[in-house]
Parts: C-alpha cells; sequence; structure tokens
C-alpha cells in the first residue's frame, strides 16, 4: 500500500466524514479522482474466494461509494468532474487477473452510466485507463522479479512502463474545461499495450 488513507473508501460514513472535513477548511469538491485500487493475481480455481470481496470492495464498491458523495455535492452545485482510475485491465483481459479485471470493467459501465444521468446538468465523468505505472510498488516488484519486468516491458510498444507524472496530466486534462465535452469517455494512457497484439520482431 502507498500513503495513508484518509478515509475508507469501503464505508461511506467514513466518505462524508472526509468531505465534511475538506469543506469545513473552505474547499470545495469540484473535481473527485476516485484512484484507490487494491490487486490480488490469481484464476478463478486457484484464488481464494475472498478475493472478490476484497478487490470489488475497494475497486468496485469504492468507486460507486465515491461517486455518491461526490455527486450529492456536484448536483447542488451544478457542476463537478468526476474521474475513475481503471486501467487497461478495465478494456482487456490478463491471464491470472480475474478479480481485478472485472473490477476495472466494472467501473467503466458506472462512469457511462454517472455521464447519461448527470450530464444535462454540465457534470461529467471519465475513466482513465493506465497500463503499467512506475509507483513505489511497482518498482520494488520490478526489482525482485527482472525476468517478468523484462516480460512486461516486452509487451508494451513503447518498451517501457509510464512515470506517474503522464497519469497525472491525462486526469488534469480529462477534468479540466479543455475536456467540457468528454463524458464518459474511456481515457486509455497505456503507451499502445492494450492498442493490439504486438511483436517488437
Ligand atoms: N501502478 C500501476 O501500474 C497501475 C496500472 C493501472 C491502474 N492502476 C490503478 O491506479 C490506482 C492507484 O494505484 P497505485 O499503482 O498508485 O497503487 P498503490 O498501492 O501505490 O496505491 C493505491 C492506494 O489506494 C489506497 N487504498 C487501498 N484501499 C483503500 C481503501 N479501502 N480506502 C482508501 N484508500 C485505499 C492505498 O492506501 C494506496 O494509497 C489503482 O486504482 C490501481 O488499480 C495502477
Amino acid at each position: 500500500m502507498g500513503t495513508r488513507p484518509v478515509a475508507d473508501v469501503t464505508a461511506s460514513g467514513s466518505l462524508e466524514e472526509a468531505f465534511n472535513k475538506f469543506e469545513s477548511q473552505g474547499f470545495t469538491a469540484d473535481i473527485v479522482v476516485a484512484c484507490a485500487g487494491v490487486e490480488r493475481l490469481g484464476t478463478v480455481i486457484d484464488e481464494p474466494e475472498e478475493n472478490w470481496d476484497f478487490v470489488m470492495g475497494v475497486n468496485a464498491q469504492g468507486v460507486y461509494l465515491s461517486a455518491r458523495s461526490a455527486y450529492a455535492r456536484f448536483v447542488k452545485r451544478r457542476q463537478g468532474s468526476f474521474v475513475v482510475i481503471s486501467s487497461d485491465a478495465g478494456i482487456v483481459g490478463t491471464s491470472g487477473f480475474g478479480v481485478y479485471t472485472a473490477s476495472k470493467h466494472a467501473v467503466i459501465g458506472l462512469v457511462k452510466c454517472l455521464a447519461l444521468d448527470f450530464g444535462h446538468l454540465g457534470i461529467r465523468a471519465n475513466a482513465v485507463c493506465p497500463g503499467n505505472v512506475r509507483t513505489p510498488m511497482m518498482d520494488e516488484y520490478l526489482r525482485a522479479s527482472p525476468a517478468e519486468a523484462e516480460y512486461w516491458f516486452s509487451v508494451v510498444p513503447m518498451g517501457r512502463f509510464a512515470d506517474p507524472d503522464e497519469i497525472a496530466g491525462a486526469v488534469d486534462f480529462v477534468s479540466s474545461p479543455a475536456a467540457s465535452f468528454m463524458n464518459g469517455s474511456v481515457f486509455v494512457v497505456d503507451g499502445a499495450g492494450s492498442a493490439g497484439l504486438f511483436s517488437a520482431d
């Protein structure tokens, strides 16, 4: 896990508390990015059943509950931008990533419905789908498994993972006025990793 969360996205009370605290400091939540996520690996046979509730709880229900808190506020002000960090796993499957993939596909469906339900109020929802990103957690994994690292680099046509700033730039853009007609979109930032079958030869 990265930084210590200020709210538990699986608990609506905890989210409401965080939003209320933020507002009590004089801020308004105009842009809400649902980024919290967890990952567990395995096939439907070898993965423990609890992984479903854990991963879906954070990655799907957490986004749903975050949307509930965010939209309650957006609707009052007739404005707002909701950005969900899905994944390339939200648009393609990867063997051994079933539950994670299901959770990341689920939130893309939710984003589309949010856009349909609230677009007439000028409130936007979009999904950003990163490919592999060089977070500290990922660096640790790559150092521990150099062979795996080589494989994952080899399937990205750009030959590298994203820098976190390259994902932040996409989030900035979709939530900005420059993207004011972008609603219900799926914005893929994966170095063409999901564009199709790739061979470096
Ligand atoms: N790193 C990648 O390669 C990659 C690729 C595609 C998508 N993503 C997605 O990007 C997002 C960020 O991932 P990351 O790579 O920075 O991983 P990370 O583990 O560094 O960050 C995940 C964050 O989620 C928080 N979190 C977990 N459970 C929570 C909960 N119940 N309530 C509140 N916060 C909680 C953790 O504290 C952590 O700060 C995730 O949704 C992940 O699925 C990451």
